[in-house]
């Protein structure tokens, strides 16, 4: 089988710039010089959730350190300074998405928290009997729940856009099933399971032909892909924390500003409203509508923390790395014979999940794991996807900017182990 993962034709002879110095960067990630089982940590789980660089756990305890105080509430000096650092925070998201107005951003606990919220607030009012949500094939539980939670609430209809054998959205039948009754779009940008990279661009245009929004769960895509909102006109954008460096705890949906400002309020409590009194409560405009009681404040200054450090790399030097990394695992895992790739889509990023002939992935995830190599195996909290594709699991490994050949390397001889074992 040939290589799978395409990299653009000029893109070898582009130097990176800065340079791209793995060594380096690996020096940044404290974790990294664990040992495992005996073994120097090979870190392959990153899809699952990412190590987090020193900059991000100095960002942390440095909050608490000198910085904790609750936001928006005091007038002292401590309660001001944590408010602007977690107002700066929103700021520095606002440009990683490249969204219009800090407003626009708002803090979660996760991209199922914003997918959520979505869900039960323009879900709950755009959404009625005989209506429809598509979502694709190639969802991750958490873009999947919330729409059944919203259909059965509605008496709405969930319709799954089919893909192909490669992981691919079919995008015509995906166009065909847009129709009077379809209310939102819901699609992963990058999917956990299969690595493809959904073609943003196309969906939104047809859905925004049709006077339909699109939820977009950029979960999987923030840790590897230059992302503008605004380019791609997405009318809701989900990120996590802890999949791009950042800590867990704390996420963020992104919203147009005029579809959020009509929305109503996701949970009450603190800081969402702007006065309350037994009769009546007159909510706080947005962002803070949606952020209820205290949010995650040091979470915030970690994402900072992580976001400065993704920017001080670029986004795109990171993703031309990966790429070629994600290639170079796809060709040597491709030439292996037994193991069959699962998700050969023309446009993946970090991905790579494989099956063995014969040998259950979670036997594959713990012989891997006797040599030190972590690896993700089951079925990745998309039980659709494996089931499109007639298994229960696969093992997978997924790729992280400061993973190197060599672990690759590692990898394969992990793989070579099983198949010894199980000879
Ligand atoms: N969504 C996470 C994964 O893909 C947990 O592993």
């Amino acid at each position: 089988m040939s290589t799978v993962v395409r990299l653009p034709e000029d893109a070898a002879a582009r130097p990176f710039s800065p340079p791209f110095n793995v060594q380096k960067i690996r020096a940044d990630f404290p974790i990294l010089e664990e040992m495992a089982r005996g073994h120097h940590l090979v870190y392959l789980d990153n899809a699952a959730t990412s190590q987090k660089p020193r900059a991000v756990i100095d960002a942390i305890v440095g909050y608490y350190e000198h910085g904790n105080a609750n936001i928006h509430r005091g007038v002292h000096y401590l309660s001001e300074k944590a408010t602007q650092d977690f107002e700066s925070a929103r700021q520095a998201v606002q440009r990683f998405l490249r969204a219009k107005q800090a407003s626009e951003i708002i803090f979660v606990r996760s991209a199922t928290e914003a997918i959520n919220l979505v869900a039960q607030t323009y879900g709950r009012v755009h959404l009625g009997e005989g209506d429809e949500v598509v979502i694709s094939a190639m969802e991750h539980h958490s873009n999947i729940v919330p729409w059944q939670l919203l259909c059965e609430q509605k008496r709405a209809r969930l319709v799954i856009a089919p893909i192909n054998d490669a992981g691919e959205l079919i995008l015509h039948e995906f166009e065909h099933l847009l129709g009077a009754r379809t209310r939102i779009v819901a699609v992963g940008h990058v999917s956990n399971a299969l690595g493809t990279i959904n073609p943003l661009p196309e969906i939104i245009a047809m859905a925004h032909k049709k006077h339909i929004p699109v939820l977009v769960d950029g979960a999987q895509a923030a840790p590897h892909l230059s992302i503008d909102v605004q380019a791609l006109d997405a009318d809701f954008y989900a990120i996590s924390g802890h999949k791009m460096y950042g800590p867990t705890g704390i996420g963020v949906l992104y919203g147009k500003i005029a579809l959020l400002d009509e929305m109503p309020p996701y949970q009450g409590g603190g800081d969402m409203i702007s006065s309350v009194t037994f009769e009546k409560t007159v909510y706080n405009k947005v962002p803070h509508k949606f952020e209820a009681g205290t949010p995650d404040m040091s979470g915030a200054v970690g994402l900072h923390a992580a976001i400065d450090y993704l920017d001080g790399i670029g986004m795109d030097n990171i993703a031309r790395y990966e790429h070629e990394l994600l290639a170079y695992a796809s060709e040597e895992l491709s030439a292996i014979s037994g193991v069959r790739l699962i998700g050969t889509a023309r446009q993946k990023a970090s991905v790579l999940s494989f099956i063995i002939e014969g040998i259950h992935p979670h036997d594959v995830g713990t012989i891997l794991d006797q040599e030190g190599i972590a690896v993700r195996t089951g079925h990745h909290c998309a039980q659709p996807v494996m089931e499109r594709f007639g298994i229960d699991a696969t093992a997978r490994a997924s790729f992280a900017l400061y993973n190197t050949r060599e672990e690759i390397d590692a990898l394969v001889g992990g793989i070579q182990k099983v198949k010894e074992v199980f000879a």
